[in-house]
């Protein structure tokens, strides 16, 4: 028994250690069965009261990936995938379910939204780890919150239902190299929080700042440092800004705020 709970957990670590985000895939079905089979794994998941506060919406067809496909800025790997899954915060089932049983539900409000926004994360997070072990790859599409309501209108998302994590599955079709981490030190405070001087900032982020891809990227893009590539052109305080009035409205018609 323990020495199968150390490979277990040995296997677990060195997938963990190389595990990387996906992009393309192989024609190769992922299947029903092994799909329902992590999905219903990660359930195991802890949750909020164990209310699990989560949905799952899975798409395999080519015409509702096609629509999909503007909702992340076109993305290839929404329509390559042979799978896309959408996972959403969901209090709406909790909300019926209190609604059937003669329990007058709180649900829509921010906290609940939050919580259920958590819910959710951890859910998504731990179905990508046993997406790890079984070999699938993934790829974690953050636009998924940038035009929620498209998602939403796609996928006939009601009330307290909102997108939360988008995952293209698929079999690797390739082998992407690992990508930089910041230092344990960097992120890791003890006791209490130790603000950042300028000397650890140059120590945190002079390996990321040195790598041949990310020298490389400046130069292109004629920017002096790398921290302008996301401050000037991945993520813009105007689009950002642009973007938050979107969600806030998104959350007041989804009934969360
Ligand atoms: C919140 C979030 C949003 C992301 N959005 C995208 C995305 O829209 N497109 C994409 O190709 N990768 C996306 N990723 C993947 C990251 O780019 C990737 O995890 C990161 O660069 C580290 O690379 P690795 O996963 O290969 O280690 C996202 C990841 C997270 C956690």
């Amino acid at each position: 028994m323990s020495v199968s709970v150390f490979f277990c957990t040995f296997d677990a670590m060195k997938n963990l250690a190389t595990r990387r985000s996906i992009r393309q895939y192989s024609d190769r079905e992922v299947s029903s069965e092994l799909l329902s089979k992590l999905l219903t794994e990660a359930s195991r998941t802890q949750t909020m009261g164990n209310l699990q506060l989560y949905s799952v919406i899975v798409t395999r067809s080519e015409e509702m990936k096609e629509r999909l496909s503007p909702a992340h800025f076109n993305q290839p790997m929404v329509k390559q995938a042979p799978v896309i899954l959408t996972i959403c915060a969901d209090f709406r089932r909790t909300t019926r379910w209190c609604e059937e049983r003669n329990a007058q539900p709180g649900y829509n409000n921010f906290l609940s939204y939050q919580n259920a926004a958590i819910d959710a994360l951890l859910y998504t997070q731990t179905l990508c780890n046993l997406m790890d072990e079984e070999g699938l790859g993934y790829c974690y599409l953050g636009t998924t919150v940038y035009q929620p309501q498209l998602i939403i209108d796609i996928l006939q998302l009601p009330k307290l239902v909102m997108p939360i994590a988008t995952l293209t599955v698929g079999w690797p079709a390739e082998a992407p190299s690992l990508s930089d981490r910041l230092p344990l030190e960097s992120f890791v405070h003890n006791e209490t929080y130790k603000d950042y001087t300028s000397k650890d900032i140059d120590t945190y982020y002079h390996n990321k700042e040195n790598l041949e891809e990310n020298r490389h990227f400046c130069e292109i893009n004629h920017k002096e440092t790398l921290a302008q590539i996301f401050t000037d052109i991945r993520y813009t305080k105007k689009d950002n800004e642009a973007m938050s009035a979107t969600l806030m409205e998104t959350l007041k018609k989804q009934g969360f705020i």
